[in-house]
């Protein structure tokens, strides 16, 4: 988490860098700051709150500087005041630095420089390192030895830029937090991710651990901490600018819930044979999955949901396959082998407890596929292959289009794997699984147009509480509508396995818990049963099916969707479920881009 932002080039750099900041501010928003350099030292400004704060607080002041860094934190050493607040400087103000990530022995590095006299601002791991970088600078003089020597010292992760008072520069480095350099005409930019840069530039440059960049405003160099030239190639990234501000909407998220079908068009697009009778999805050479034996999905949140999903579609293809919480497959002694497929679902490709997995993966021999959004991330660069959904950048903390391209793409991916893996038989009833694919964009284009969601989410807002069920793939269509109800309302809300409910949660059922069942057209009078025995305690049970679905007449409450295939079902009405968490949470006044305690990109574990 955190969002990082360094620009240099010609003019000033402040506005530039406060764009960077709105566009960053997913990663974190507990505070903002800005430091600027003109040749005539370092000012900094920050305070703790939102970049609109920090806005507030600069305004009228005139700052000036060719270069500039920014920063937006996500707290995880110290509480977020104006004194956490990054950048971070040495003694007297002459270097400033801003850092994302986790210095693991920062205690030890703040003892031995307190030791040394210097005195300490701050609360966080970041603020050893202007001191650090302060103590070499003092014996050599050199802005880059002082902060590769600096660095060389750093254990844990981080992306760091630093600037110093009298260098008409910035210094960055990465290991295992993500940096990348935008490439612009008269400028250059150094920042966590594209979306901070994309108005000016589309022009990146990725880089791996250990690269060192300095960027200056006529130039760049990339180097190893020893000073090995390196070699990263300028790549272009087809996002358009326009896809990373808001247009007219209120919030990113009901933006990014309607741009689902052009999202989802673009995650399938070229994917499908023109004879709907088989999938086109560019992943390994199939020989070497000819030997799978079983394949495991690792995720967070949102994309563990669509992990869940996409395990449920491959088992129906006769593969083995199972879906776990990333946090918990690095400890799990579940037996992975040199026959087991590991998938990284994660739309970011930076969350921290999904890499981790990875690395038990890659250690054990697993081959390693990563299913992400973005290009150059640490997740698609540290798998054999990767394999990417097409969603557009998503700026909104919940993730909804994500989702939605993530399972579809895991589930086309599936039928990729049942047709090159020895014991897969293709999904069943595979044209017209194709043929209603390729309709989910229009279906969730009638969803947005005829919604009654809003109308629902008001009806009952202030219940006690929400619960969500659905069997089959209707379960992680049911957590994630929980999820996704709890994280932007701050309500409370579960979602369960239908089967489940009469196994303790009904416990729970008043006429205050309105349960909100998910009817995907298999197995659906068992989740109509389970939803009736919340029913007769008196909750309310709203149907989320088709018209004229058996269970619309026997509920209290309908959320129709478009019929569809039942392979594509559960996500047709998670839309209607994200439109009903937005509306809820709208009504309620939550913050609903920025969800308290929460960051779009979770880089600790
Ligand atoms: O970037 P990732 O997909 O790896 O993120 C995983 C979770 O942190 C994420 O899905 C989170 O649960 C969502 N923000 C929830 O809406």
């Amino acid at each position: 988490m955190c969002g990082i932002i360094a620009r240099v080039g010609e003019g000033n750099a402040v506005d530039r860098v406060i764009t960077g900041l709105d566009n960053l501010e997913y990663r974190g928003y507990d505070s903002a700051g800005i430091a600027l350099q003109n040749g005539t030292g370092v000012s900094v400004s920050k305070c703790s709150g939102e970049v609109e704060e920090l806005k507030q607080n600069i305004r009228g002041d005139r700052l000036a500087g060719n270069i500039g860094i920014g920063h937006t934190r996500w707290s995880t050493h110290g509480p977020p005041t104006d004194e956490n607040a990054h950048p971070h400087t040495n003694g007297d103000g002459t270097i400033a630095v801003v850092h994302n990530g986790i210095i693991e022995n920062h205690a030890e590095l703040r003892e031995r420089l307190r030791s040394q006299g210097v005195e300490f601002e701050s609360d966080t791991d970041t603020e050893v390192i202007p001191h650090l970088i302060d103590h070499y600078y003092a014996t050599c003089d050199d802005p880059k030895v002082a902060f590769t020597r600096a660095i060389s010292e750093l254990e844990g992760s981080y992306a760091v830029v630093v600037m110093f008072e009298d260098y008409d520069a910035v210094y960055g480095a990465r290991q295992g937090s993500p940096l990348v350099l935008g490439v612009g005409d008269d400028q250059y930019f150094l920042a966590s991710d594209v979306p901070a840069f994309l108005e000016y530039t589309d022009r990146v440059v990725y880089f791996e651990d250990g690269d060192v960049v300095v960027a200056r405003p006529h130039g760049v160099t990339v180097t190893t901490a020893d000073g090995e030239p390196v070699n990263r190639p300028i790549e272009s990234v087809d996002w358009d600018p326009e896809e990373t501000g808001k247009g007219a909407y209120d919030h990113y998220m009901l933006k990014e819930i309607e741009s689902q079908p052009s999202a989802l068009s673009n995650s399938i697009r070229g994917r499908i044979n023109d004879s709907n009778d088989g999938v086109d999805v560019d992943v390994f050479d199939p020989s070497t999955l000819a030997d799978v034996r079983e394949v495991q999905f690792i995720a967070c949140g949102t994309s563990y949901h669509a992990a869940m999903y996409a395990s449920t579609v491959l088992n129906r293809t006769g593969i083995r396959a199972r879906a776990f919480r990333a946090s918990e497959y690095q400890l799990s002694s579940d037996p992975v082998t040199t026959d087991t497929l590991v998938v990284a679902v994660t739309q970011s490709g930076e969350t921290a407890d999904t890499l981790g997995a990875m690395e038990r993966a890659a250690d054990e021999g697993a081959k390693l596929l990563t299913v992400t959004n973005v290009v150059g991330s640490s997740a698609a660069r540290a798998a054999d292959d990767t394999l990417f959904i097409h969603a557009g950048p998503e700026i909104g903390v919940a993730a909804t289009k994500t989702f939605s391209s993530q399972a579809v793409t895991l589930s086309l991916l599936a039928q990729h794997l049942a047709e090159h893996i020895e014991d897969g038989t293709p999904v069943p009833n595979l044209p017209a699984v194709l043929d209603a694919v390729q309709t989910l964009p229009s279906d969730i284009e009638q969803i947005i147009n005829t919604t009654r969601a809003a109308a629902l989410a008001n009806h009952y807002l202030n219940s006690e509480a929400y619960f969500f069920i659905g069997r089959e793939l209707g379960h992680p269509v049911a957590q994630e509508a929980a999820l996704k109800f709890k994280e932007i309302t701050y309500e409370h809300a579960e979602g369960f396995a239908s089967g489940e409910l009469k196994h303790g949660p009904l416990a729970l059922v008043t006429p205050r818990t309105p349960v909100f069942a998910i009817f995907t057209g298999l197995h659906d009078e068992k989740t109509l049963k389970n939803a009736k025995e919340a029913q007769t305690r008196g909750a309310d049970i709203v149907a989320v099916a088709p018209a004229g679905h058996p269970a619309v007449s026997e509920t209290d409450a309908h959320l129709p969707i478009p019929d569809t295939h039942p392979m594509w079902a559960g996500l047709l009405a998670n839309v209607q479920l994200q439109l009903l968490s937005y509306h809820a949470a709208d009504a309620l006044g939550r913050s609903i881009d920025k969800p308290r305690n929460l960051a779009k990109s979770v880089t600790v574990e």
